[in-house]
């Protein structure tokens, strides 16, 4: 039975890494060779406008995710440090209590259309609604490949909103876009009903646009973090949940927090993050901002946290499905479907969220931060092999993380081996 929980990974060579990853998600030689080489020019120059050059990001790979008792590496992007680490460390503590349980709702994405110049607004509500199979009917003739997958638009609200220009009629058309984000569907389906709903209603049609707060496309996970493997950090969490709950200032930098990590795996899999991003703080300012996960100690003292938030991501379509790494880290995630990945992705936020509160609630978060910070300024004092963690360590220490002292603290243990 292959497993995740792989300890000292963070101690192996890159190529040690990769081995087991290799391993791990059975990918081909061909897998390998194109995770080494830049992303083709062709290619970028086919995604976006204006290509000059190629930015770079490493990726890390997150261990110990055990989630609905399904093993899986966890491939994160991402510029800051500690990130990777944090995330697989707080896996590694979900596991000794059968790590998360995540679950995921319909993959139901919302498509705004806004009808203007409308005197009677409750008339024009009245009438879309009674049109409401045949404007159905009319959604779904543009993708009928959607809809042979079981997706498709399912329903239409409509909404009134009361503005300094007047009333406006926003049509809500629901769209079940399986697999995919869903954007180009939902957005092809509001422009094609525009002119029916116009003429149903008397009305102008502005904008014909999906709405990024996916209330309908909820991932949701939870996971008992035991007393036993971390102590009285219990309540240190605790109490800094509850501060996050009731304060928006600590709730923003809170939720940043659960965002590193959901947002380093959408740029590995080339996913929109900044749909997921809008998505995920609007859902936290519903009713006044607060925290998107929250935490409750059980019966037995344990801390069990929750996350709950829209996750509009996909498996097939867009960059995710053109960039040749997104679709090897998708290979290695092991994913079948946009639901399944939510499921991650709301893990993720969770473990991610939990070590942050742990760190902060115990020793700060900058210790962990040094010892990166001090490996690497070892490694550009030219310590190799063991001799990068000690000189580090020494460092940390001593509370100088610096390139002369990393030298001097090289020399002195080059020295002591001779
Ligand atoms: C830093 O990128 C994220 C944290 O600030 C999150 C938090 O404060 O909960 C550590």
């Amino acid at each position: 039975m292959k497993t995740s929980r792989i300890s000292g990974f963070y101690n192996l060579s890159i190529e040690e890494r990769m081995k087991i990853v290799r391993e791990f998600s059975q990918l081909e030689e061909k897998d390998i060779e194109e995770l080494k080489k830049p992303l083709d020019m062709d290619i970028a120059n086919r995604m976006i406008e204006n290509v000059v050059y190629l930015m770079d990001v490493p990726v890390g790979i997150a261990t110990n995710f055990l989630i609905n008792g399904k093993d899986y590496l966890i491939p994160m992007a991402i510029e800051e440090p500690s990130v990777v680490a944090a995330a697989s460390n707080a896996a590694k503590v979900a596991r000794a209590k059968g790590g998360f349980r995540a679950i995921s709702t319909e993959p139901l994405m919302i498509g705004q259309i806004q009808v203007v110049n409308i005197k009677d607004p409750y008339s024009a509500k009245f009438k879309i609604l009674e049109n409401k199979q045949e404007l159905i009917r009319i959604a779904n003739e543009q993708d009928p490949v959607l809809v042979s997958l079981g997706g498709g638009c399912k329903d239409i609200e409509v909404r009134i909103l009361d503005t300094k220009l007047g009333p406006m009629v926003i049509v809500h058309i629901i769209v079940d876009v399986r697999d995919a984000m869903g954007a180009n569907a939902v957005n092809t389906m509001a422009e094609s009903l525009a002119p029916y709903i116009e003429d149903i209603t008397g009305g102008k049609v502005y904008l014909r646009i999906l709405s990024n707060l996916a209330v309908y496309r909820l991932a949701r996970a939870w996971a008992v973090f035991p007393r036993s493997e971390i102590g009285d950090a219990v309540e240190g969490i605790y109490h800094a949940y509850e501060f996050a709950r009731v304060d928006p200032f600590r709730a923003t930098t809170h939720n940043k927090g659960i965002m590193n990590g959901i947002d380093a795996v959408l740029i590995a899999t080339a996913n929109d993050w900044r749909a997921v991003e809008a998505g995920a703080h609007a859902y936290a300012a519903l009713n006044g901002y607060t925290s998107l996960t929250h935490y409750e100690i059980n019966n037995e003292g344990d801390l069990v946290g929750y996350i709950e938030l829209p996750v509009a991501v996909g498996t097939v379509g867009g960059a995710s499905s053109t960039h040749p790494k997104a679709k090897i880290a998708r290979k290695i995630l092991n994913v079948s479907s946009a639901r399944e990945f939510s499921e991650i992705l709301a893990s993720v936020g969770l473990a991610q969220n939990f070590a942050a509160l742990r760190a902060l609630a115990t020793e700060g978060i900058q210790r962990g931060h040094m010892s990166l910070h001090a490996r690497n300024i070892a490694i550009m004092a030219g310590a190799t092999g063991d001799l990068i963690d000690k000189v580090a360590e020494i460092m940390v220490s001593e509370k100088k993380v610096r390139v002369d002292r990393a030298r001097e603290i090289l020399e002195k243990l080059k020295n002591e081996n001779r």
